[in-house]
C-alpha cells in the first residue's frame, strides 16, 4: 500500500479483500492506524461514489460485490439524486434505443433507465453497429430536458463526462474523452454513448441516452486494436452494480447543472477530462467529407472548435473525430 493513497483507497483495498464478508471498523482503523469515525467517513464516502457496502452495528463493513443487475433499481433507492430512476431490465434486447423510444410513445417518466444484459442490434453512432455482449452495460437513460433542443450537444458532452467520472469513481484508472463522447482508456475506447431525441419545434419532447461500457465483457478480436475494457485494464472483474451507480449520479448531478443553466460547468469539466484538445486531428463530417486541422478549443455551446491546415477556424457540431498522433 503506497503511502500516496488516499483514506478511501486504503479502507477500499481492505474492503475488497474480503468482499463478501464482514471487516470491523475496529480493525480496519488498527490496520491504518486511524480512529473508528475516519474509517465510518472513508466508507461513507464510498458509499456515496456507488460502492455497494453494508454497514453493521456489531460486525462492521462488508463489501457487496453484486454483478447482477436484475435487482438494480433497490440498489439505486438510497442514491441522493434528483432523477428518480426506475429500471426497466431485459435479458435481451434488440437496442435499448428502441425500447426506449417506444416506452416514450407510452409516456413514460423521466429517468427511465433501460437495461439489457446483451443487445442483437446495438447501434453507435453514425450509424453503426456496437457490439453488445453479455458482461458489458448497455442502456439508455430517458430525460425531458427543459432546454431548447441546439442544447443538446452539452447533454451528449455531460452524458461522456458522467461515464469518465463514474468510471473514476470506483476504480483507479483514469479516462479521458474524445470528442464528443467517446470515453477512452489508454487511448482506446471503453464506452461510448449515442443520444437520440423526440423534437417537436422548438422543444425536446424526451432524449435518450444511450450509453455501452464495455466491462467484464469480451472485446471481440476485429476491434480489439480500438476498443478495451474495464475488466481488461484491471485485470479483474468489477460491479457492474457499483459502476451503474456511479455514472447515474455523475450524470444526476451533471444534469442539474444543465438544467438550472450552469453551462459552464459542464464544459469545464469537459476540458477536464478532455484528451482532444491541443491534437491535430480528422473531423468525419460523413463518409465522405472530412476536415484535417488541430482542436483549439469546446465553445461554450459544446461545438469543437477547430483550426484547418487552410487556416480557417471552424465551429464543429457533429462528426466523428481521429486523433493522429504525428503532426500532419
Ligand atoms: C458510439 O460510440 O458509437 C455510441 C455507442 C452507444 C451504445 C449504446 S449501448 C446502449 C444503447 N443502445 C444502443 O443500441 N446503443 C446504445
Amino acid at each position: 500500500m503506497s503511502s500516496l493513497e488516499s483514506l478511501e483507497d486504503k479502507v477500499l483495498s481492505i474492503l475488497l479483500g474480503s468482499a463478501g464478508s464482514y471487516v470491523s471498523g475496529a480493525e480496519i482503523a488498527s490496520i491504518l492506524g486511524v480512529s473508528r469515525m475516519a474509517v465510518s467517513k472513508a466508507v461513507n464516502n464510498l458509499k456515496k461514489k456507488g460502492h455497494v457496502i453494508k454497514s453493521h452495528p456489531r460486525l462492521g463493513y462488508c463489501y457487496v460485490d453484486i454483478d447482477d443487475l436484475l435487482y438494480l433499481e433497490e440498489y439505486l433507492r438510497d442514491l441522493p439524486t434528483r432523477l428518480r430512476y426506475r429500471v426497466v431490465y431485459f435479458e435481451e434486447a434488440t437496442s435499448t434505443q428502441d425500447i426506449a423510444r417506444s416506452l416514450a410513445d407510452t409516456g413514460v417518466n423521466e429517468g427511465t433507465v433501460v437495461l439489457a444484459e446483451k443487445q442483437s442490434c446495438g447501434r453507435g453512432r453514425m450509424g453503426r453497429e456496437w457490439i453488445s455482449p453479455p458482461g458489458g452495460l448497455w442502456f439508455t437513460v430517458v430525460l425531458k430536458p427543459p432546454i431548447p433542443p441546439p442544447k443538446i450537444t452539452l447533454l451528449s458532452l455531460l452524458s461522456g463526462c458522467a461515464v469518465a467520472l463514474g468510471i473514476m469513481d470506483i476504480t483507479n484508472l483514469n479516462p479521458h474523452l474524445k470528442w464528443p463522447n467517446d470515453v477512452l482508456l489508454n487511448e482506446k475506447k471503453v464506452a461510448g454513448i449515442l443520444v437520440e431525441a423526440n423534437i417537436e419545434t422548438d422543444l425536446i419532447r424526451y432524449a435518450f441516452i444511450g450509453i455501452g461500457v464495455n466491462v467484464n465483457n469480451e472485446i471481440p478480436r476485429e476491434i480489439a486494436n480500438i476498443a478495451t475494457s474495464i475488466n481488461q485494464l484491471l485485470g479483474h472483474k468489477v460491479s457492474r452494480v457499483a459502476l451503474m451507480r456511479a455514472i447515474l449520479k455523475r450524470l444526476d448531478e451533471l444534469y442539474s447543472k444543465l438544467i438550472y443553466g450552469y453551462s459552464d460547468h459542464i464544459i469545464k469539466v469537459w476540458k477536464s477530462l478532455s484528451s482532444t484538445l491541443g491534437k491535430r486531428i480528422i473531423v468525419y463530417l460523413s463518409e465522405k467529407e472530412k476536415i484535417k486541422g488541430q482542436a483549439l478549443d469546446i465553445n461554450k455551446d459544446g461545438s469543437l472548435i477547430v483550426k484547418t491546415s487552410e487556416n480557417k477556424i471552424l465551429k464543429i457540431y457533429y462528426g466523428d473525430i481521429i486523433h493522429l498522433r504525428h503532426k500532419a
